[in-house]
C-alpha cells in the first residue's frame, strides 16, 4: 500500500506543538545499551521506523527489547551474537553504531559496511581508525567489517573530522578499554552529550562530552541498571520553527532547549522572524512580515545544522531577495532543490552552494521525498504553496518525524495521509482475479 501526504497550502500554523525525543540520541543510546550488563529503561523514545529497525538489529544480537508508550526496555544480559544482519544494517546506517559497543562487550564483531545514501558516500574510515587505535584489528570481507579485539587499551585519538558517528563509536568502545582514552577534535553535537550521560548512568567514566575533547576512563563493566530519558529532538524543533516562520505562523514549541538551537534562532531572526524564548524549554516563533534573504553555511555543531538545511531552503524560496546556502558537511544534500523547483522555486546549484532567488509564491505540485530532511522541506513548502501538494515516498519522513501530520493538523495545517492501491497492488489483484477465473473455467 502506497501512502501520500495531501497538503492544501495557505493556513498559517497556530498553537502549541510538543517535540518528541531525539532520533539521533535514541539510536546512539540504543546501541550503547549493548554495553549494559543490567536492564535499562529508556524514556521519551520516539516511535519511528528507525527506532523499530534498530530494535530489530539489537534483537538479532540476542538483546531483548520491549517498546510501549515511548518507553523502551532493553536487556543485553543474554547477548549471544556478534554478527549483525546484512539486510538490517544496510537499511539503517545508524546501526553501524553497534560496532564500538559490540567490540567492547564481545571483543569481536561482524557488522556490514553501511554504504552510502542519497546525501553522500558516508565513509566510516574514522570509526575504524579509532577502533584500531584502541587495539582492535579489522578486515573488510564480502561487505562486512570483521573486527577482533582481544584487548582494548586506552589511547589518544585525533579525529581528522569531527564525525558524530565516529566520536560515538569510539567513545562507547573506550568505556571498557584498559586505561584512559582521549578523543581530540571530537564532534560536539548535543546528542553525544546525551549518549555520554546515558553511559555514565550505567557506570561509565566520561568527561568533556559536548566539547571537542572527550576523556574516557575505562572500567571493568557497566552494570548499573538505569532509567534514562532521552533529550528532545532539536532537529524536529528546528523543523517546526522554520515551518511556523515560513507560512506566517505563530507557534509555541514545547520541550525544546533554546541553548542548543542558537544558530537556528539567530538565522531566523536575521530573516526578520520573531523568535521569543519563553523559558528554558519553550520558544515562540511568529512571522507576519516578508522573509529577508540570508546566507547560511552548514557546519558541525555549534554551527548551523546540516539536518535543517533543506528545511530553511524551503523557507528562503519565498524571501524578498537572493540567499546562498553552502553545504559543507555532506557532498550531495541538495536533492530537495529539484522537487522545490517543481513548485516554482528558483534555485541554482553551483558545487556545494545553492543560490535561492526568492519568489512571491510557490505553487502546489506532486513531489517526491528523496531523503528524510528533504521530505520535511517539501512539507514546509506545501504548507505555504498555492493549491495542493502531494508528497510521495513517505517512508523517508516516517524515519525521523513522529506523528508529523497529526502535529501539523493540530496547528491548523490542511494535511492528510492518504493510502492508495499502487499499480502493482492493482495489477496483482487483477492478476489474482484472472487466475481465479481461469481456475473456475
Ligand atoms: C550523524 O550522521 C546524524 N545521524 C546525521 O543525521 C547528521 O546529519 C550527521 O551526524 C551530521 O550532524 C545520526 O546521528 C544517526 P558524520 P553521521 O559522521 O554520524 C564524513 C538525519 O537526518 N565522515 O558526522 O553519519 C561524512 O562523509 C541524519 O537525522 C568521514 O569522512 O555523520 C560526512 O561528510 C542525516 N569519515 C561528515 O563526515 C567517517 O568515518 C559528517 O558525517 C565518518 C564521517
Amino acid at each position: 500500500m502506497d501512502e501520500r501526504l495531501h497538503i492544501i497550502g495557505g493556513n498559517p500554523l497556530r498553537g502549541h506543538v510538543k517535540i518528541s525525543g531525539a532520533k539521533n540520541a535514541a539510536l546512539a543510546i540504543m546501541a550503547g545499551a549493548i554495553l549494559a550488563e543490567d536492564e535499562v529503561l529508556l524514556d521519551n523514545i520516539p516511535n519511528l521506523t528507525d527506532v523499530q529497525v534498530m530494535s530489530t538489529v539489537l534483537n538479532s544480537l540476542g538483546v531483548n527489547t520491549k517498546f510501549s508508550n515511548n518507553q523502551l526496555l532493553i536487556d543485553s544480559r543474554n547477548i549471544n551474537n556478534y554478527k549483525a544482519p546484512y539486510e538490517l544494517v544496510t537499511k539503517l546506517r545508524a546501526s553501524f553504531f553497534i560496532l564500538g559497543p559490540l567490540v567492547a562487550r564481545s571483543r569481536q564483531a561482524i557488522v556490514p559496511l553501511p554504504g552510502g545514501c542519497s546525501i553522500g558516500s558516508r565513509p566510516v574510515d574514522l570509526h575504524l581508525k579509532g577502533l584500531q587505535a584502541l587495539g582492535a584489528k579489522y578486515k573488510i570481507e564480502h561487505g562486512n567489517v570483521i573486527v577482533s579485539a582481544p584487548k582494548l587499551e586506552g589511547t589518544s585519538i585525533y579525529l581528522d573530522y569531527p564525525s558524530v558517528g565516529a566520536t560515538e563509536n569510539i567513545m562507547m568502545a573506550a568505556t571498557l578499554a584498559e586505561g584512559t582514552t582521549i578523543i581530540d577534535n571530537a564532534a560536539q553535537e548535543p546528542e553525544i552529550k546525551d549518549l555520554a550521560n546515558f553511559l555514565t548512568s550505567i557506570g561509565a567514566k566520561i568527561r568533556g562530552a559536548g566539547t571537542d575533547t572527550i576523556i574516557v576512563e575505562g572500567v571493568e563493566k557497566l552494570n548499573y541498571s538505569s532509567t534514562y530519558s532521552i533529550m528532545p529532538d532539536r532537529i524536529e524543533a528546528g523543523t517546526f520553527m522554520i515551518a511556523a516562520a515560513s507560512n506566517g505562523g505563530n507557534v509555541i514549541i514545547d520541550d525544546v532547549n533554546p541553548e542548543i538551537l542558537q544558530s537556528v534562532i539567530s538565522k531566523l531572526r536575521e530573516c526578520g522572524v520573531s523568535v521569543e524564548i519563553i523559558d528554558k524549554n519553550k520558544i515562540r516563533v511568529r512571522n507576519g512580515k516578508p522573509i529577508k534573504p540570508v546566507d547560511i553555511k552548514t557546519l558541525p555543531y555549534p554551527g548551523f545544522p546540516t539536518d535543517l538545511q533543506a528545511q530553511i531552503t524551503s523557507l528562503l524560496t519565498t524571501s524578498i531577495g537572493t540567499s546562498v546556502i553552502t553545504e559543507t558537511v555532506f557532498e550531495n544534500r541538495f536533492l530537495h532543490a529539484d522537487e522545490l523547483r517543481r513548485m516554482g522555486a528558483q534555485i541554482r546549484i553551483e558545487g556545494n552552494c545553492a543560490i535561492i532567488r526568492g519568489i512571491e509564491k510557490l505553487s502546489g505540485a506532486p513531489v517526491r521525498a528523496t531523503d528524510l530532511r528533504a521530505g520535511a522541506a517539501l512539507v514546509i513548502a506545501g504548507l505555504k504553496a498555492e493549491g495542493e501538494t502531494i508528497i510521495t515516498k513517505l517512508n523517508h519522513i516516517d524515519r525521523g518525524y513522529e506523528n508529523f501530520e497529526e502535529k501539523l493538523s493540530q496547528l491548523g495545517a490542511k494535511i492528510k495521509r492518504i493510502s492508495i492501491k499502487t499499480e502493482s497492488n492493482n495489477s496483482l489483484s487483477s492478476r489474482k482475479r484472472e487466475l481465479v477465473t481461469a481456475s473456475n473455467n
